[in-house]
Order: structure tokens, then C-alpha cells, then sequence
């Protein structure tokens, strides 16, 4: 991504560019260097910004998420006033992420005897096994539908609260656990005590569990479809079936 002339040649031997650049450093905001290179290059029929989570353009969020949500807005506009073609996944959340732990920080297996909830633990959020988001993204490069469009990955099989997914794993090995509920405010002061990056990670956490960004932006024709419905003969894995590895 730093050097400009290897780039332009990668660029020029393929049509669609996806970015999968991480969370760290500034290099999400340097994409801006692979939006410069596809303007010069000329040949990109599409190009996938690293998105890969919640919507940058309609999600609430603390800091310090809230900055590196504003880098991935800003890309996304460097993109359109550069009239390059787009498509920009938002993905929600990752399943090796979120279900072998439960979402419990710092746990290397679903709990068995006590869950922390942040919040009330009503909010909606969307977990997908990490093939399905690959498969979905692929499957959008050469279909007109996703041209310059959020592609939202919301499969109804995949939307649980976290209280209905604590009683899914309850149901799976015969077993009532403890639960802990967080107030949101304490969710709040705990990220303003607690050092970067841990805090950025508690920022994202109190935006999918408790603000709900996964599924309160509202998906309207003119910005934003919905992939298991463009693509419903993908037979994606469920977090109930991805849940059961672990009983
Ligand atoms: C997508 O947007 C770009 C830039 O605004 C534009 O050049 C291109 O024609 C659009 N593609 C389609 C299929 O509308």
C-alpha cells in the first residue's frame, strides 16, 4: 500500500480490487493511497473499501471508535469523488470473533458458568461465520444490483440479542448460567478508564450490544441491499449450527 508503483502494477493485472486492510495504525485512512492508485491505474470495474463490520456511514458510536469509523466514512468519499465504482460490505460481526467466547473478553470457550452482558442484553446484533461473508462478497463482484451500493449481510438466521443467544447455549449443554448485567453507563465510564487499545475494543462492543448498529440502520433501495436476500440459494451456516461446535 506505501509504494505507489507496485501498486499500480498490481492494480492494472485484475478488475476488482477488494481491501481487507486492518484496524490498526492508520491504514485505514491510507487506503486513500489505493483510491489514488486506481484513479491513475483507470482499468477497476469495482473496488471493496476494507469495510468488513457496521456501516460507517449511519452507525453511532463512542470514541475512540467513533475515529476509526470516521476513517472508513472517509475513504468511502474519497472513492465517490474520484467516481471510482464501489461496493462496500457491511459484514456485522464475525462469528470466530464473537461465539467462541460468547463475547466474554479474555474467554478461550463459551462460558459454563457466569455471562457479563453489556446492557440490558435486549439490543439485536448479527453474527456470521467468516466463509458465508467471503462467499457473500464474491458472489456481489460481478452483479450489477451491488454497483455503488451497501451490501448489509443480515441472514434472519444470524439476528439474536445477546440474552437469546446466552439461552441458545444454555439449551445446548443443559445448563442455567449466572448472569451479569452491566448498566450502559458503567459500560461507558469503563471505556473512559481503560487504556487504548482495549478501549477501542470495548467502543465497538458497546456500539453492537448495546447502540444496536447491526440492526437499527434502516436499509433503504437507494443506498443499501441486503445479501441473503439477493443471494438466497447461499446455504449459510447459522450461528445455532456454528454454536453447536462447541458443546
Ligand atoms: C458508479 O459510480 C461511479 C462513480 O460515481 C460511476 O462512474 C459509475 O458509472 C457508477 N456505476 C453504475 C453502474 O452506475
Amino acid at each position: 500500500m506505501y509504494d505507489h508503483e507496485s501498486l499500480i502494477k498490481a492494480i492494472k493485472l485484475v478488475d476488482v480490487v477488494i481491501s481487507t486492510v486492518g484496524l490498526g495504525q492508520t491504514q485505514l485512512a491510507d487506503q486513500v493511497k489505493i483510491v489514488a492508485a486506481i484513479k491513475e491505474a483507470g482499468n477497476i470495474k469495482r473496488f471493496y473499501p476494507s469495510e468488513f463490520g457496521f456501516d460507517a456511514d449511519h452507525s453511532h458510536i463512542v470514541e475512540p471508535g467513533k475515529t476509526a469509523l470516521a476513517a472508513k466514512a472517509q475513504v468511502r468519499r474519497a472513492i465517490e469523488a474520484e467516481k471510482i465504482s464501489y461496493t462496500y460490505v457491511n459484514s456485522n460481526g464475525f462469528a470466530g470473533y464473537f461465539l467462541p467466547t460468547l463475547a466474554q473478553p479474555g474467554a478461550t470457550a463459551p462460558p459454563r458458568d457466569k455471562v457479563v452482558s453489556l446492557g440490558d442484553g435486549n439490543t439485536k446484533v448479527v453474527i456470521n461465520d467468516e466463509h458465508d461473508i467471503a462467499t457473500y462478497t464474491i458472489k456481489t463482484v460481478d452483479d450489477p444490483r451491488t454497483v455503488n451500493k451497501s451490501v448489509y449481510i443480515k441472514p434472519p438466521g444470524n439476528i439474536y440479542s445477546f440474552n437469546e443467544l446466552v439461552s441458545l447455549w444454555e439449551k445446548k449443554i443443559g445448563k442455567t448460567l449466572e448472569k451479569v448485567y452491566l448498566s450502559e453507563d458503567q459500560v461507558l465510564k469503563n471505556i473512559e478508564e481503560s487504556p487504548f487499545p482495549l478501549n477501542l475494543v470495548m467502543s465497538i462492543m458497546h456500539a453492537i450490544f448495546v447502540t444496536g448498529v447491526h440492526t437499527n440502520v434502516e436499509i433503504e433501495p437507494s443506498f443499501g441491499v441486503e445479501a441473503s436476500e439477493l443471494y438466497p440459494d447461499v446455504k449459510y451456516t447459522t450461528v445455532d449450527e456454528y454454536l453447536s461446535r462447541f458443546v
